[in-house]
């Protein structure tokens, strides 16, 4: 049994802050922003709105798109670092919850940007054990609920938002996963963290003063480390697998910064219009991120049955990896 990639989803929440909004709110400039990191606006989801809103509207896409319906997915599995609730319920039951869909296992993985990578690596090796048919991967982020608008270095480059796909079996080893390459390294573990509201500094006036709940980031030192790492390991998977950047027909990297894309995509040397760029309309999603890239090339007509897709990602923790892709959807 193998598992394949069959549909993909996914939600844009309506408002949008852009960096001219940015500018009465921190010191900085749209010239600034568009310069250091290519972002023009992100979207920014409604009070109401919690992640697993944003998610269940992915969801409901990717699973038509898949030729289900919703009592046919057997497992739901979030990845998520702005969860609707701190520990319990997890948003994957909620999602699960608002689609209907009962008597399965749903739950979170927490992996920050690298998430939806690891989504589909936890998929794909359930469906080879033969046990499940239809999983529902979701990365789903309302990320301006935990950014501090006062801090020019973070809130400048994250916004709301949500993907979804179907990780299905098939016979057909064509249409099969090819590899998915996910790893981590706490020791970097301070330089992109939220530091307050969990076991260590729990929720107490003094620690919300300080602002622990919200995303710090030493951005710099983060860049570096995400450019040397994600261009290792994307020319490690493709040398593992034999192939060669120009049989990749779509690179979908984690859109953080527009540098970091760039300085990978020139070190593979691959096509400009052959890569995923939505950096300068939704900012960094998180989890959200590549599906949400997919989701609009699909649409644009970019992504056909067939295709060889090579994802990459690198996130909080640190965690990062890479996944190649046959795409199995029509
Ligand atoms: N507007 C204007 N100036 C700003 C600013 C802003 N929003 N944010 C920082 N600056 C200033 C700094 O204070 C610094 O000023 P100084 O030279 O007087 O000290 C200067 O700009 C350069 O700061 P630096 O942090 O070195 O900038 P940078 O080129 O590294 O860009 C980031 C900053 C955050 C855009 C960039 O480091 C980045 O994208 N990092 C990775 C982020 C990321 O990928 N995070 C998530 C991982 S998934």
């Amino acid at each position: 049994m193998y598992a394949s990639f069959k549909s993909i989803g996914s939600y844009v929440p309506q408002g949008t802050l852009t960096n001219k909004d940015l500018e009465k709110m921190v010191d900085t400039s749209d010239e600034w922003i568009t310069k250091r990191t290519g972002i023009k606006e992100r979207r920014i989801a409604r009070d109401d709105e919690a992640a697993s809103d944003l998610g269940v509207k992915a969801a409901k896409i990717a699973i038509k798109r898949a030729g289900i319906t919703s009592n046919q997915v057997d497992m739901v599995i979030c990845a998520t670092l702005s969860p609707d609730y701190l520990t319990m319920p997890s948003t994957a039951a909620m999602i699960s919850k608002k689609l209907g869909i009962k008597n399965v296992m749903a739950f979170d993985i927490s992996a920050a940007c690298t998430g939806f990578i690891y989504l589909v690596s936890i998929a794909k090796v359930f469906i080879e054990s033969g046990n499940f048919k239809n999983i529902l991967i979701v990365g789903a982020e309302k990320l301006s609920s935990i950014v501090d608008y006062t801090d020019r270095g973070t809130c400048i480059l994250f916004g709301d938002g949500a993907g979804a796909a179907i990780i299905s079996s098939t016979d057909n080893i064509d249409e099969a996963i090819i590899d998915v390459h996910a790893s981590a390294d706490g020791n970097f573990g301070d330089l992109l963290i939220t530091p307050g509201c969990g076991s260590k500094n729990p929720i107490r006036e003094e620690n919300v003063k300080e602002k622990l709940q919200y995303m710090k980031m030493a951005g710099n030192e983060v860049f570096k480390v995400a450019v040397k790492t994600l261009t290792n390991d994307v020319i490690d998977i493709l040398k593992k697998n034999n192939i060669s950047a120009n049989e990749v027909d779509i690179f979908i990297p984690h859109q953080a910064n527009y540098r970091i894309i760039e300085a990978v995509r020139m070190k593979l040397n691959f096509p400009l219009e052959k890569t995923a760029f939505t950096i300068a309309k939704y900012g960094n999603t998180s989890s959200a991120s590549i599906p949400m890239a997919m989701n609009d090339m699909y649409e644009e007509g970019k992504i056909k049955k067939g295709d060889l897709m090579l994802l990459d990602a690198f996130g909080g923790g640190f965690t990062w990896g890479s996944a190649l892709i046959k795409f199995a959807g029509n």
